[in-house]
């Protein structure tokens, strides 16, 4: 089957058109993202209603290169897809409603995808991963474990109880004069700096749940930097580096309790599976590969461009859920709230594929 992908949750408008294969394998015929970064980055963060607004502009533009880069035409495809939520309301609006208006006219079925549901199977796209599997997503809006068990069927493990990953990321190049977004900007500054300078806390370390917190790190960093501000260039490297080894630690032992927690409540994972744009971060994916190994699986790390918010996620999902016959009516709202655990899944567990 054909699908069409709509995603405009965040910073980046993108459309994609992906085919799933009767044995559950995906082949990406044209993915088109176009990131919003140079508008929001003034800003230091992503402006809502500038987000809203740019996606009503170009979103037609996108749609129509990746139907055509694809190769395809409206009659052919058998569902469209969009992000109904998580996200910015204005922007999931945008997408949904584009979405809608292709389903009736061409009276094809309208799959509202949930963004993190989108992240989470991703690895299947490119990997055909089975299921079940621990996914490690991280991004500016999300930081989560995840039990992976069937298309519908998530468990959360952990989550963060305030900043995001990514978020916490942002915060401290913003802090350090560094530009936005701040993760690659840290992870530069890091490579030439010193780890061990700065004694950072290791939030959450040893808890029995999986959850993170990143508040307290990003103050601690503050209140080192003050310390001895003004900042020379070494200073920054030797702060980014401090931070980046504590983050990489936390995710290390946050996501051993996970797989931990995964192994008493489901059992063995077939793999360890990361998403979202700080999984792009070198040292947090050394930190994935080092505890992936010590339990004797596999780390799956889609290619950065499918980490990060992109429409052939989005067209993916909607393919594998149309396959269980589990579409939305045009009624179906948009979601600035939709946790996993709220999402349908198929009315008769399906054997997984
Ligand atoms: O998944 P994503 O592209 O967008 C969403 O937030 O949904 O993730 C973007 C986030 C930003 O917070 C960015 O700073 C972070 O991922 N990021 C990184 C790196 N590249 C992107 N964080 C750490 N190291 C990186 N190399
Ligand atoms: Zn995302």
């Amino acid at each position: 089957m054909i699908v069409l992908g709509i995603e405009t949750t965040c910073d980046e408008t993108a459309a994609a058109v992906v085919e799933r294969t009767d044995d559950g394998h995906g082949r990406i015929l044209s993915n088109v993202v176009l990131s919003q970064i140079s508008e929001h980055a003034e800003f230091g963060g992503v402006v809502p209603e500038i987000a809203a607004r740019a996606h009503v502009e170009v979103l037609d533009a996108i749609i129509a290169r990746a139907m055509n880069e694809a190769g395809a035409v409206y009659e052919r495809l058998d569902g469209v897809a969009a992000a109904a939520g998580p996200g910015l309301i204005g922007g999931v609006m945008v997408g949904l409603t584009t979405a809608k208006a292709i389903a009736l006219v061409h009276h094809k079925p309208l799959i509202a995808v949930n963004h993190l549901e989108a992240h989470a199977l991703t690895a299947r796209l490119t990997d055909a991963t089975p299921f079940p599997y621990c996914l490690f997503l991280a991004s500016g809006g999300h930081t989560q474990i995840l039990g992976v068990l069937g298309v519908g069927d998530y468990l959360r493990l952990g989550g963060t109880v305030d900043d995001a990953i990514g978020e916490a990321f942002d915060k401290t190049a913003k802090l350090l004069g560094l530009g936005y977004p701040g993760g690659p900007q840290v992870e530069k500054e890091a490579a030439h700096g010193d780890p061990e300078r700065f004694a950072l806390p290791r939030p959450m370390a040893g808890r029995h749940d999986a959850n993170f917190s990143l508040s307290g790190l990003k103050t601690a960093l503050r209140l080192e930097a003050e310390k001895i501000s003004p900042l020379s260039d070494a200073d920054v490297a030797d702060l980014c580096a401090s931070f980046q080894q504590a983050v990489a630690e936390v995710v290390m032992d946050r996501l051993r309790t996970g797989l931990k927690l995964f192994r008493e409540r489901v059992g063995a994972p077939t793999m360890l599976v990361c998403a979202g744009g700080v999984a792009a971060n070198q040292a947090i994916r050394k930190a994935l590969h080092r505890v992936a190994f010590e339990i004797g699986i596999s780390l799956v790390a889609p290619p950065p461009a499918l980490c990060t918010d992109n429409g052939a996620m989005i067209a993916w999902a909607g393919a594998e859920r149309l396959a269980l016959g589990l579409t939305d009516p045009l009624s179906v709202a948009p979601r600035a709230r939709w946790p996993l655990e709220e999402v349908a899944k198929p009315a008769q567990p399906v054997a997984a594929k």
